[in-house]
């Protein structure tokens, strides 16, 4: 059984106060909820912080939003994956959508990213997702399926315990406008099954693909209750702490 994984990705905001102030909620409401996996993803600036708020209170875990693929030197403003070891961080996400549409990286760029953090020992929450127009023109199999071969280029089973997909229909994120119970489900099972093609069926099986884009408590628990769905990768509704405590409580099954 795959254990129900919550992550809030906070992307840039809130203050070093708010970012202290909401890691302590979230490890309280954490507390009532052992069977679920939760994380936390500040930006870099306030992992130190997030993570010390909450340190040897709780096993919310904290992520990064991002890292760069070389171990270290003269890379102005990167940051690299043990540097994030080094603070305590447990996920990484590689690939979100806004790194890929806003930023501009490449599944190549991405690839190099995703083995820099299992060398490292993290686990990466690899994001895949379409734009409108492609799903508009039935290309939303085709997106992910290369997104995926792409991502997951050279990455042994053997280190698919390290791994989490995050499938985010890039419409649905930060939209309002939620995939359907149906449209999350239906792009799931498809990645499960790219994944047994990738790995085989047993890996496969094992590993988590969250659902993100306009999760919000009011429907996370249709959402969660999809067969596929494993989990929910949270953008604004993690802000809030009464929104995000009800997405989390959704996921206690
Ligand atoms: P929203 O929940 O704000 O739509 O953002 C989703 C997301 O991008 C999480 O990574």
């Amino acid at each position: 059984m795959r254990t129900p994984f919550i992550a809030g990705n906070w992307k840039m905001n809130l203050t070093k106060g708010e970012a202290k102030a909401l890691a302590a909620a979230v490890a309280e409401k954490a507390k009532d909820l052992p069977g679920v996996e939760i994380g936390i993803i500040p930006a870099f600036v306030h992992i130190a912080c997030a993570a010390c708020a909450i340190k040897g209170k709780s096993s919310v875990g904290i992520g990064a939003q991002d890292v760069y693929f070389e171990k270290n030197g003269a890379f102005t403003g990167e940051v690299s994956a043990a540097m994030l070891t080094d603070l305590g961080v447990k996920y990484v996400l590689v690939g979100h959508s806004e790194r890929r549409h806003v930023i501009g990286e490449t599944d190549a760029l991405l690839n190099k990213k995703l083995h820099a953090v299992i060398a490292a020992g993290l686990t990466v929450i690899l994001c895949i997702g379409e734009k409108i127009e492609q799903r508009k023109a039935n290309q939303t199999f085709n997106v992910c399926k290369t997104q995926l071969i792409e991502g997951l280029k050279g990455l042994d089973k053997s280190k698919a315990g390290q791994l989490v997909i995050a499938y985010e229909p890039v419409w649905a994120i930060g939209t309002g406008l939620n995939a359907t119970k149906e449209q999350a489900q239906e792009v799931h099972a498809f990645v499960r099954d790219e994944l047994v093609k990738i790995f085989d069926a047993p890996t496969a099986a094992g590993i988590r693909i969250q659902y993100g884009g306009s999760v919000k408590a009011s429907n996370a628990v249709e959402l969660l209750s999809q067969p596929d769905v494993d989990g929910a990768l949270v953008g604004g509704a993690s802000l809030k702490i009464d929104e995000f405590a009800g997405i989390l409580a959704a996921a206690k099954k």
